[in-house]
Order: structure tokens, then sequence, then C-alpha cells
């Protein structure tokens, strides 16, 4: 068996994020039509911080394709060093044969972008212009990538514990964007007329507050995943309107919808809706300028399905990637 190798360094030259948006939202109105099939994770908890978790999926098609992804999240491995590293394989569903093997990191970073850029082509004022990054790791900039392919973002405002991680992705949205970027002090100032929030920390706890964030907002977190750990607190997820990445994942995986349900303060039908609702036009988005959207995402195996795919067709094309004998 035949197949190709592509670094982290390949996956990320050959994505450009409008397109990786574009055909997430192809992805997304698949999974409304019911031809994706992205079971519910399984998750290995190594300690009470660390996750290895395996993500299988099946988007019916032309070709049917198939994708794993295996992802370690190890918040804890050591200053500096990004938490997550992963892998993800490409299976042809039409002969069962392993197609690619490639880099999980770059593809995850790209795909968690694009889906933000997706929640905000939907769920973001159309005047929105001032974009607050909270978490300045891995995810980072790809978030702001995903978030500037939609909306046009004239100033970025960037908070993380880490000075040094704001420091280098202010320089890198400079150099790779050409938009300036200012490094805040508090989650509080960074968050302070922007039109945009993405909240991509570690933090098991809240983050972000109701009461900082203006009205007319749009919010995505996407970096908590268990039912125990959040990035919002509670008043700020009662005041919002509410969107899943998917209703099934969130239901099981999202703490920050699933604690402020525990604590009685939303219920499910707080929810308004999932993305494949949003971009098949069967759930209403933003429905004035001075409501607070929220969109919860945990991430979903079809996700790197989709991109892993339109980036191997593309190393296809471009003749990039390693091709070796099993
Ligand atoms: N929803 C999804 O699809 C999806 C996809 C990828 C990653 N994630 C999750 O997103 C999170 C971030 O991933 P990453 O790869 O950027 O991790 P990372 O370890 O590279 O970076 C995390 C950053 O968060 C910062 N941070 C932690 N607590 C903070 C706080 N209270 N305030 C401000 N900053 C804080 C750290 O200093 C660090 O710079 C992880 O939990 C990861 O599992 C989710």
């Amino acid at each position: 068996m035949r197949i190709l190798l592509l670094t982290n360094d390949q996956v990320l030259s050959l994505a450009e994020m409008a397109e990786c948006v574009e055909e997430m939202r192809k992805a997304f109105v698949m999974s409304g039509e019911g031809k994706v099939e992205s079971p519910l994770r399984t998750r290995f908890a190594m300690t009470d911080v660390r996750n290895v978790l395996m993500m299988p999926s099946l988007i019916r098609g032309e070709l049917d394709t198939l994708s794993l992804k295996i992802v370690s999240v190890y918040p804890d491995v050591g200053q500096g060093k990004p938490s997550l590293s992963a892998t993800v394989i490409l299976l042809d569903g039409s002969d069962g044969s392993i197609k690619a093997l490639m880099g999980g990191t770059a593809l995850t970073a790209i795909r968690t972008g694009a889906v933000t850029g997706l929640s905000c082509r939907y769920l973001a004022r159309a005047d929105a212009k001032v974009l607050a990054m909270i978490g300045a790791g891995g995810q980072g900039f790809h978030q702001i990538s995903g978030v500037v392919s939609q909306v046009r973002v004239g100033k970025i405002n960037i908070f993380d514990l880490d000075l040094e991680r704001s420091r280098s992705l202010a320089d890198r949205c400079k150099r790779e964007l050409g938009i300036a970027a200012d490094l805040s002090g508090t989650v509080k100032e960074a968050v302070t007329g922007a039109d945009v929030v993405v909240t991509a920390t570690t933090s098991r706890t809240p983050v972000l507050r109701g009461g900082e964030v203006d009205q007319g907002t749009h919010v995505a977190a996407i970096g908590a995943y268990t039912p125990d750990s959040r990035e919002l607190d509670s008043h700020l997820v009662s005041k919002a309107s509410i969107y899943v990445d998917s209703m099934e994942a969130a239901m099981a995986e999202a703490g920050d919808i699933l604690i402020p349900m525990k604590e009685g303060v939303i219920t499910k039908e707080n929810i308004r809706g999932d993305l494949a609702g949003l971009v098949t036009g069967t759930v209403r988005g933003r429905t004035d300028q001075r409501e607070i959207t929220l969109f919860k995402a945990v991430g979903l195996a079809f996700e790197d399905n989709a991109v892993g795919w339109l980036l191997y067709r593309k190393a296809l094309s471009a003749g990039i990637g390693q091709w070796v004998n099993l």
C-alpha cells in the first residue's frame, strides 16, 4: 500500500483559510443532510488534565471519505510547549485503502480556525472590526485567521497569561496578516470594545465573564472540551444566544454549556441550534445588533476529514509530500 506523508509544515503551506472555511461550510451542509457519521470521540483520561482522543468519521458523497485522528492534549507538559499533538489518517471509502498520514497538529488548528470563521460568517455583526483573542497558544493564530477570513478586522487585542506567547502572536499577526495587534493586561481590557471574542485557552475555570462582554458581541469559545471544564461563566452563557458545533457533542462534552445547565441557569431549550442548522438555514442566526451570540465548539472528527481531504487533493496536484510503501 502506497500512502502520502504530509508533515505539519506541508499541511500549513497547503492551507488557505477562506477556502478551508468554505470546505467546512460544505461539510456542515452534508452533516445537516445526514451524510456524515461522526460518532462521539473516545477519550482516555490519562490524568486529571491529560487526555488522548480517538476521533473517527465518514463523509458520504461522490467519494466516501474516512478519517481517524489521534490527538493528545497534555496542557501541563511544560512552559511554552504546545499542549496538543495529533496525527490524521485518511482512508478512501471506495476500496478501504489508507491514502495519507498527515500532521494533525497543524490540521487541527486550521480546521478549528475554519469552524470559528464559519460561525462568524453567520453570527458576527456585519460591521464587526475589533477582535479580542484570549489565549495565544497553538490555536491562537489560526483562530485569528479564521475570523479575519470572514470579518473586516482592523484591530486585534490579545490576552494570555504568558506574555511571551502574546508578543509572538502579535508579531505574527502583523507579519502574516498585516494587522496590528495590541497586548492587553487583562481579559476585561482585551474584550472592552471588541465585536468578536475568541477564547482558546487551556483554563478549566472561567476566563471570560458576562459582565465584561459588550452587547452585540459574537463569542466563539473553543478551548474547553470536557464536561467539567469551562472558559465562560454562567452569567455570560445565560445572557447569550447559544449555538453549538453539534448538539450531541455539546451535551456530552461542553462544560461551558453543561455546568450552567447543572446550575439551573439555562436549559437545553436555551440552545438555539447547531452549525449545520445555521448553514442550511433551519436555525435562525443573529436577530439584532445588540444580541450577544455565543458559538461553543468542542471539535468534531468530520472537520478533520473535510479539511484533511481538501489538503490531500491540493498536495496531489502540487506534488507535495512524500510517498511511502507500507
Ligand atoms: N474546540 C476545538 O475544536 C479545539 C481544537 C483544538 C484545541 N482545542 C482546545 O483549545 C485549547 C487551547 O489549545 P492550544 O493548542 O492553543 O493550547 P496551548 O497549550 O498551545 O495554549 C493554551 C494557552 O492558553 C493560555 N492560558 C491558560 N489559561 C489561561 C487563562 N486563564 N487566561 C489566559 N490565557 C490562559 C496558556 O498560557 C497558553 O498560552 C486546549 O484546551 C485544546 O484542547 C479545542
